[in-house]
């Protein structure tokens, strides 16, 4: 069947209560358009795991800070819709933004304390953003279950907590990163990457790779795994580390020793483009 399109809140609505009355269960993936194998992967999940799976296609804008890449992150709404179609979504919301946000829209959800670390140190308003989105996707679509990926780890485990928190009624599923063949996570951000940039790219998870490696054969002490993973990227001429990091996984707390699951987590600067990528590392 053809994936339904709208622009709508109140046409998500309306098919959410015809879904709901015949019982059907609704799972939601969230996201911001140029659909990869990544996003496929979750809608895949979505699929045969609900009745209904609506596909929010939104470029959230109070998730960007001025000085970043909303005016030209990537679009390509045909093949979004080609996607949701193939993998057997039923609804794709892709509102404008005013649909969205209200002039004087005034309400904010702030998660503190797990956005402060990772990328909120240098996307200090981005969480908020996503939250305040996310709540009103999952308010809209009245879905029983959302799908985010772990390649955005903080996002995932905010979103858990903030879900946690306030009682939200829905079940959140992260999925595993889907990678290209030479390990980079795909990302609709790979896009901005030239041919030298997208080589170089490739570091990110060779010195993930290496982290795992020293956790496999033991290795405990964080300051020695956060180390040699930056001293990796580093031996990239075209790599400038914002973060690397070891923390408690889902937690996202400080800790010096290693005894428990964990996310090993960077974010790399190749040429103008952030990447970010991490791994979830559990005896
Ligand atoms: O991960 C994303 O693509 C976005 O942060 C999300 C969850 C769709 C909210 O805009």
């Amino acid at each position: 069947m053809a994936v339904i399109v709208t622009k709508t809140v109140d046409e998500v609505r309306s098919l959410v209560k015809e879904w709901k009355r015949k019982g059907d269960t609704i799972g939601l993936v969230p996201t911001m358009g140029y659909l990869h194998e990544g996003h496929g992967s979750l809608i895949k999940r979505a699929v045969s795991e609900n009745d209904k799976v609506i596909v929010s296609d939104f470029v959230n804008p109070i998730q960007f800070a001025p000085s970043e890449d909303l005016s030209t992150y990537p679009k390509d709404f045909d093949a979004d819709r080609a996607l949701c179609e193939e993998l057997g979504a039923d609804l794709i919301f892709a509102p404008e933004p005013s649909e969205m946000y209200k002039e004087d829209f005034s309400t904010h959800v702030d998660v503190s304390q797990i956005t402060e670390g990772l990328c909120g140190k240098s996307r200090p308003t981005h969480f908020r953003g996503v939250c305040t989105v996310v709540s009103k996707l999952f308010h809209i679509s009245g879905a029983n279950r959302a799908y985010f990926g772990q390649k955005d780890a903080q996002q995932l485990a905010v979103v858990r907590r903030m879900v946690r928190d306030l009682n939200f009624d829905i079940q959140i599923i992260g999925c595993p990163i889907i990678r290209e063949d030479d390990g980079l996570a795909k990302s609709s951000r790979n896009t901005y990457l030239d041919d030298k940039e997208r080589k170089a790219a490739t570091v990110l998870y060779r010195a993930l790779s290496e982290g795992k490696n020293l956790l496999d054969g033991g290795e405990r002490d964080t300051g020695v795994i956060v180390e040699k993973v930056q001293e990796i990227i580093e031996s990239e001429p075209m790599a400038k580390v914002d973060y690397v990091e070891l923390l408690r996984w889902d937690s996202l707390e400080n800790l010096s020793l290693v005894d428990g699951p964990v996310l090993l987590a960077v974010a790399v600067y190749i040429g103008r483009t952030r990447l970010i990528d991490n791994i979830v590392y559990s005896d």
